[in-house]
């Protein structure tokens, strides 16, 4: 599931580009950097994968959040509704940016789960933040009716998502805002990095002054002679990140196609075994196949089936700290039915560079697995 996978020549190129001029921030040097402004054109060519107005290149997925959610300027101490399915740094960041994650549950598509959002939402909810979990869209559609019929602002968290479209339509664009992370296991990687998204041109212009200490970045204006613009903070991303980001970002379909045939080919093997069942989707086709998620009868079965995978040399994921209790132990709550699901479910990562040995060996591993079912 990783853009590491295919580190290469071109990586090397868009980086010595970089530190043959010697130019690592993103502003200003005009003279010494000859043109070359990485990140920018990381921002710009973002903003056209995904079809959005503007894209502002920042340090981590985790920044992007709390970016973002500085630049909506939500009344603080309310309360955002976010699932209890997700990893930390969502319910960390509404925690920095001063608000209180109220934790919904997550539905089979292990997204979060619409019914709970109308059930959490009080009159102190400012906004939705949902998370496309795991390579696949949330359904946007159902999402945005609530939050407009309750005057809510949407951030989605499409940071385990990019690339992944929802009825044809790239996510982290559904929303007032969007998130996405390039952190070294993501399906394309600047190393740390993240970005947020907008259509808003206030928005991007909130965003952009917060995540460098206010500055307004004024044509023809040095950093020293510029005003501060608003409260900020350093979000920023290098030039060094943006040289990965441009590099990487030529690469996101195939390394997609890759995972998307790797993943079904797997599924091919295995999707007729008694008692296995798969995740469901809000849109299968819009999917990134970073994972493959089964489904079995219960905990005990599950817990079984993944030491039945490891004895045969296969991982699989480990979800349920992280990106379940830990969030839980944050922002309280109790999510049976969640966690019903998640007791009950297998992950496998599929890799980008999956040779016939190790799809044999991830279908052996799970038919062995499956017996005991
Ligand atoms: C759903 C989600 N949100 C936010 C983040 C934070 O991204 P980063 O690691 O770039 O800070 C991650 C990273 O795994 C994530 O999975």
């Amino acid at each position: 599931m990783a853009g590491r996978e295919v580190f290469g020549a071109e990586e090397m190129e868009q980086v010595t580009d970089v530190l043959k001029r010697g130019v690592l921030f993103r502003y200003g040097f005009d003279k010494e950097r000859g043109g070359v402004f990485k990140v920018r054109q990381f921002e710009q060519e973002f903003a056209g994968y995904i079809n959005s107005g503007y894209a502002l290149g920042v340090g981590s997925g985790s920044a992007a959040l709390k970016v973002a959610l500085e630049a909506l300027n939500l009344p603080k101490g309310k309360e955002i509704l976010t699932p209890c399915f997700t990893f930390v740094a969502t319910i960390e960041s509404i925690e920095e940016a001063g608000f209180k994650p109220v934790l919904c549950d997550m539905d089979e598509t292990f997204n979060i789960s619409t019914e709970d959002i109308k059930r959490k939402i009080s009159k102190n909810t400012v906004c939705i933040v949902p998370v496309h979990m795991m390579g696949s869209a949330m359904a946007m559609d159902g999402l945005l009716d609530i939050a407009r019929e309750n005057k809510l602002k949407v951030l989605e968290d499409a940071c385990q998502c990019t690339g992944a479209s929802f009825k044809g339509r790239k996510v982290g664009t559904f929303g007032d805002m969007g998130c996405f992370s390039f952190d070294y296991v993501k399906v394309m990687t600047t190393g740390e990095g993240g970005m947020v998204v907008t259509d808003s041109e206030e928005l991007y212009k909130q965003a952009e002054f917060y995540h460098d200490h206010g500055h307004p970045h004024l044509a023809g204006l040095g950093r020293g002679d510029e005003k501060r613009a608003r409260k900020g903070f350093n979000y920023r991303m290098n030039e060094i990140q943006g040289a990965l980001g441009v590099a990487q970002l030529k690469k996101l379909g195939d390394i997609i196609a890759r995972q998307k045939e790797n993943k079904k080919n797997i599924k091919e093997e295995i999707q007729n075994i008694p008692g296995l069942d798969f995740r469901t989707f809000a849109d299968e086709s819009g999917e990134i196949a970073t994972f493959l998620t089964m489904l079995v009868g219960g905990k005990d079965k599950a817990d079984r089936f993944k030491e039945t995978l490891k004895e045969n040399g296969i991982t699989p994921a480990t979800l349920n700290y992280w990106h379940f209790t830990a969030n839980i132990e944050i922002a309280g709550g109790s999510f049976p039915k969640s966690k019903e699901i998640l007791d009950r479910s297998i992950s496998l990562e599929i890799k980008t560079i999956m040779g016939k040995e190790l799809l044999e060996k991830i279908t052996e591993a799970v038919k062995k697995a499956a017996k005991a079912l």
